[in-house]
């Protein structure tokens, strides 16, 4: 759910709670004024339902959203989630009085104002904890002047601290972006995870997510490379004495490329191999050399 759609609900949820409240206050308060008695009980009992409804709809999405955090959360959150718990059975017990218990019918305005004011003080809990950061949560990118602060290690670690709260580290290492959309990515989980990932930090995620992410393009080309060499060697390398005698062979770069110019000149065909595919195999060598 959005975070705008998010404040949205919280906002209308203390607001249905507020008018229920109030119109009790003065049903109970000018017992006498009867006129709009009836139209006062039923957008009493309408806005009663609605703040029930998007109660158990933040819940169950809290709930969820909770669950699926790899982290610890934070006091703040278990606060928060206390409180919001905090109401269910007095919700329940003040529905049950309504529906069964009419004679407790006095206990009614006591029990809403409760639900009410823990409530206040749950949603402004966090609404005010976000609106008083609010500043810290601007677009951030790199740009040219940041070119001193960059460092892989601390981008490292602040993926760590900072990625794995919510889903786990594995979709960020499985996405494969452009700079701005990594930009755009890392800013959008920052702004979900309002404050806690800072401006600083967002800079040095996006710096190393690029670049881990050309590493590992790196390492695939390399497989791929080593892969095509494997197969040269197999396809041409055997057409005039075994493998065994290539791969015993110790060299250096320079020395392979004599060697395979010499091959190439052996068998007589221009088109043998490709200055490509001599390159490869060459460097296929030097790999297989050094892993062995
Ligand atoms: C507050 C929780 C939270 C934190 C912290 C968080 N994420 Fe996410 N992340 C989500 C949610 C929720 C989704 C799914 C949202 C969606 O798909 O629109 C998601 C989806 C993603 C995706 C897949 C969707 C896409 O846009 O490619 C990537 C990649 C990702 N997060 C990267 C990161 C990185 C990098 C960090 C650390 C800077 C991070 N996340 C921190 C909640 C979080
Ligand atoms: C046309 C036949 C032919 C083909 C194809 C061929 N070789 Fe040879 N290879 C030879 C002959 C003949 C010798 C022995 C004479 C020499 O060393 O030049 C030899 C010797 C070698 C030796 C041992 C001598 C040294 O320099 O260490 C190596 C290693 C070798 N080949 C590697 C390769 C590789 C790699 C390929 C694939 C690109 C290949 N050969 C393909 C004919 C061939």
């Amino acid at each position: 759910m959005h975070s705008d759609v998010n404040s949205f609900l919280a906002l209308m949820y203390l607001v249905f709670g507020a008018i229920a409240v109030a119109i009790m206050l003065e049903l109970k308060g000018k017992p006498k004024d009867r006129i709009h008695t009836r139209a006062f009980v039923l957008t009493h009992k309408l806005l009663g339902y609605s703040f029930v409804a998007i109660f158990v709809f933040m819940l169950v999405y809290m709930i969820k959203k909770v669950g699926a955090y790899q982290d610890e959360v934070n006091t703040r959150t278990v606060i928060h989630i206390a409180l919001a718990i905090s109401t269910v059975p007095l919700l329940i017990l003040k529905i049950a009085i309504v529906r069964k218990y009419r004679v407790l019918t006095s206990s009614l305005l006591t029990l809403g104002a409760g639900i009410f004011t823990i409530s206040t003080v749950f949603v402004a809990f966090t609404a005010g904890y976000y609106y008083l950061h609010q500043s810290d949560i601007r677009y951030t990118s790199i740009t040219s002047v940041d070119k001193d602060i960059l460092d892989n290690d601390t981008g490292r670690h602040f993926v760590f601290k900072r990625c794995g709260k919510c889903h786990t580290l594995e979709r960020v290492f499985r996405s494969f972006k452009t700079k701005t959309g990594w930009s755009k990515t890392v800013n959008y989980m920052a702004k979900i995870d309002a404050p806690n990932i800072r401006p600083y930090e967002i800079k040095q995620i996006i710096n190393f997510l690029i670049n881990q992410q050309e590493r590992q393009k790196k390492n695939e080309t390399d497989e791929v490379a080593q892969e095509i060499g494997k197969t040269l060697l197999q396809k041409k390398c055997t057409l005039c004495h075994d493998l065994e005698r290539v791969i015993t062979a110790s060299k250096t770069e320079t020395e392979w490329q004599f060697t395979v110019e010499r091959m190439i000149n052996h068998m007589g065909d221009p088109d043998f191999l490709s200055p490509d595919d001599k390159n490869v195999l060459v460097k296929y060598f030097m790999y297989f050399q050094g892993a062995t």
